[in-house]
């Protein structure tokens, strides 16, 4: 048997990796040799920056809390949380129906049990409820596949403040703050009132904002309202909906804006009407209702 060589050290390890009994973890763990082998033969590290690689995932785990996931942050930075969303959504879509709505990042901020609240409610109850010109109407349908309305879906909002603040970051905002959940009615349709959400920077006070200044990126993101939809016998929809009107829309630091996802921000320009309004529709696919983890109590 050869001894370990530069030439040979890949197949090596492949080999080894052939005996894991669990096929998509041999699978998984294959693909991610032969990546990584390859990657460091492309880029040949010097030991101080293999290094400085190590101090960089050492610190994404120290810097992480119950308040914020630096992992999940470097994820969405490199462009790897909304690659596997895509993958995902491409997924989703072969399974029932010819209509669909695509997926986007759950992020750090939603919260479980925001209230619910009836049909057309206010859920701006903070110092930002006072900017009459931000008032935000927003309204939609849910409807299956096939364009038939889903009576009793639950559609979970939540969205960050004017000035670009969810609640639980701003004392300013009372507990569960721009955040609500409604239920649509016989004809699948919801509605709302709102402030408008301005964009906002990722955190930039851990190893993730020292990758970004290096880069010289802008760590905003566009103006959004997060969506969660669901119903027994369809899947959970996590989505966001994007400003049309933002100037970052080509920027976002976590490359979440797909095109299908902007939505209009309609300027109310009737007599004696203020802000802007939203409509957006939802298509459940059929399958599982299954939550996610909340990143936040
Ligand atoms: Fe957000």
């Amino acid at each position: 048997m050869a001894f370990v060589s530069r030439d040979n050290i890949t197949e090596k390890v492949l080999e080894v990796f052939e005996k894991t009994p669990d096929p998509r973890l041999r699978e998984v763990m294959r693909s991610l040799i032969k990546h990584l082998h390859a990657f460091i033969r492309e880029v040949e590290p010097t030991d101080p920056e293999f290094e400085r690689g190590c101090e960089f995932l050492v610190s994404l785990g120290q810097s992480s809390s119950e308040k914020k996931n630096e992992v999940i942050l470097a994820s969405d930075i490199l462009g790897a949380s909304t690659l596997i969303t895509l993958i995902n959504n491409i997924k989703r879509a072969d399974t029932a129906g010819p209509l669909k709505t695509e997926s986007a990042l759950l992020g750090p901020f939603w919260r479980k049990n925001a209230p619910h609240y009836p049909d057309g409610s206010n859920i701006s109850h903070g110092p930002e409820s006072k900017a009459a010109d931000q008032r935000f109407d927003v309204s939609g349908r849910v409807c299956d596949a096939n364009g038939q309305p889903i009576e009793g879906a639950d559609v979970d909002v939540w969205h960050a403040s004017p000035l670009g603040f969810y609640e639980n970051q701003d004392e300013a905002q009372p507990n569960m703050n721009l955040r609500g959940q409604f239920k649509t009615d016989a004809n699948g349709h919801f509605s709302l009132t709102s402030v408008r959400p301005a964009g906002y920077p990722v955190p930039v006070d851990g190893p993730c904002g020292d990758l970004l200044r290096k880069q010289r990126r802008d760590p905003f993101r566009p103006a959004h309202v997060h969506f969660m939809v669901s119903k027994p016998g369809y899947q959970v929809l996590i989505t966001q909906v994007f400003a049309d009107d933002d100037e970052r829309l080509h920027t976002d630091v976590t490359f979440s804006v797909v095109e299908s996802l902007v939505g209009k921000f309609q300027k109310r320009t009737g007599p004696g009407e203020t802000g802007y309004a939203l409509t957006y529709d939802f298509v459940l696919q059929p399958g599982e209702m299954q939550f996610p983890t909340p990143p936040i109590p």
